[in-house]
């Protein structure tokens, strides 16, 4: 967090009367929303899709019912709001179709924006102009114009927003953080990092709004913005400069046959990526008992000729402090997973997730994204370990065991949740809470490398908003 957003929100958690008496619970970090004297944050949200009726629903009512209630909930689906009210477990919960006339009405503590993501600007800003905290989904927004909106409002408010980068808690991602600043490699010069999204998990993004640019800002912001925001925080800088490169070459109009969704489709016994809705009771309830109401289908075709995002991305990276990154994007993978190195000036780095060959093991890659979502508590049977691989300019390499768990975005949930409802601050000093500016920074990368791929030229991160990249991100 910079001087100005730091002294921001510091002067802002103090004005929400926040636990700040609770001493060492708080220490380390200025950011979360937990009231004191028993009070509960009065919830709002808005976008009552799969995320929010989950993770910022459910979730929410049945862990922390001591810390906050929900006063409103907003969706402009009628059906899907009456849904949520009963899986949230809220029956009483006032429900709205207009936002503004949520705020009006019931005067939450708190906004939670769950929406499409080229919509979460104009919640964000209209809440920070209201004087009330948000926390958003990422990524904060998808264009450089409504970027510099949010960060106009979160300069004049009183109130604060955090993002909600759950990957920045996930038990691997941590380790890291701690071994880079425990500065076992010396100072990082570059860091290599691809991800993987197999056939199941990559093809959802191409089955609904998120195929459409317009609407998600491509996987460079939708997906990426997760990466880019872990990479922004490891290396404790910000970008400066990214030049990518990006294709379609996988869905799409890359096929010779196509409809406009799973359900009745005439070639579903010769296409490889048909999925039966039918079979999730949740899918039903949430989106195709209801797309009567807003024509959402939930189950589009991967083949529509009218996705218009990359399959295949590749980002160069240079960041202030003369760090240089290698990151890539796949969305049709036979299998889920990453590599990730840094180089450091006395050596090297390296972990990876999901690759069969490694683990010796074949799962069940249709399963995988699903247990990511899993929000129940782990079980120790289930605790399985990743391997960090350290090794000195030199030396010997040397494995080290990290606790590894897939449910709830490897561990890191509830872990993001308590920061941000309770003020518990897990891992003093690591810096993991995250505010307006860290959602500027990684989606401005994600923006950066899409005009690039467009304008065929490397982007520099000062030409789309008056931010200033900075050496050292937390100075
Ligand atoms: N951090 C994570 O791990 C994670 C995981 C999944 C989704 N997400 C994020 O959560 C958000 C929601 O994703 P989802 O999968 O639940 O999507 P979804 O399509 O299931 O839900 C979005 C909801 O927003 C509603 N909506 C759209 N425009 C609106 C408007 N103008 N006003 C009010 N409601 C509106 C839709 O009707 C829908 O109910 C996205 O921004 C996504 O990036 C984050």
């Amino acid at each position: 967090m910079t001087s100005e957003s730091r002294n921001m929100t510091r002067r802002n958690f103090i004005g929400t009367g926040s636990a700040l008496g609770a001493g060492a619970l708080l220490a380390g970090s200025p950011l979360g929303f937990a009231m004191s004297g028993g009070q509960k944050k009065r919830l709002a949200l808005v976008g009552t899709g799969v995320r929010g009726t989950s993770f910022w629903g459910q979730y929410i009512k049945e862990n922390y019912a001591d810390a906050a209630e929900f006063v409103g909930l907003c969706d402009i689906n009628p059906g899907r709001l009456e849904f949520a009210k009963s899986y949230i477990g809220v029956p009483g919960c006032p429900v709205f179709e207009n936002f503004d006339e949520m705020i009006a009405v019931v005067k939450p503590d708190l906004v939670m924006v769950t929406t499409v993501d080229n919509t979460h600007d104009e919640f964000i800003v209209k809440a920070l102009k209201a004087g009330i905290d948000v926390v958003t989904e990422k990524p904060m927004t998808t264009t450089a114009g409504k970027c510099q909106s949010i960060v106009d409002a979160a300069r004049a408010s009183s109130a604060q927003l955090i993002m909600g980068f759950n990957y920045r808690y996930g038990m691997l991602f941590t380790k890291l953080k701690e071994m880079l600043v425990a500065n076992d490699i010396g100072e990082v010069t570059s860091v290599d990092f691809n991800w993987y999204l197999n056939n199941y998990h990559g093809a959802s993004y191409f089955r609904r709004w998120h195929g459409i640019r317009e609407k998600g800002g491509t996987l460079l912001l939708h997906k990426a913005a997760h990466h880019f925001d872990l990479l922004n925080w490891w290396i404790g800088s910000d970008p400066v400069e990214v030049h990518a490169y990006g294709g379609l070459e996988h869905y799409g109009h890359n096929n010779a046959f196509r409809s406009e969704r799973c359900t009745g489709c005439p070639h579903k016994d010769k296409c490889a990526y048909f999925w039966d809705i039918g079979k999730d009771q949740k899918m039903m309830d949430l989106y195709v008992n209801n797309e009567h109401h807003d024509g959402y289908i939930r189950d589009g075709c991967v083949w529509r000729k009218e996705i218009d995002i990359f399959d295949k991305m590749a980002v160069q990276i240079k960041y202030a402090n003369n760090v240089q990154v290698a990151y890539s994007l796949t969305t049709y993978s036979p299998y889920e997973g990453f590599r990730l190195a840094f180089n450091g000036r006395k050596g090297r780095m390296e972990t990876w997730e999901g690759v069969p060959s490694l683990m010796d093991v074949q799962e069940d890659q249709s399963q995988l994204h699903a247990k990511e979502m899993d929000q129940s508590a782990h079980t120790k049977a289930e605790l399985q370990y990743h391997e960090i691989i350290t090794q000195s300019n030199f030396g010997e390499f040397e494995r080290i065991k990290s606790p590894f768990i897939r449910k709830a975005h490897w561990g890191g949930d509830p872990i993001m949740m308590d920061e941000i409802l309770r003020g518990r601050v897990a891992n003093s000093g690591l810096h993991q809470g995250s505010d307006y500016r860290d959602g500027a920074m990684a989606v401005l990368i994600g923006i950066a490398a899409r005009q690039s791929i467009d304008k065929g030229r490397a982007v520099r991160i000062d030409e789309l908003t008056d931010l200033t990249p900075q050496e050292d991100k937390w100075a």
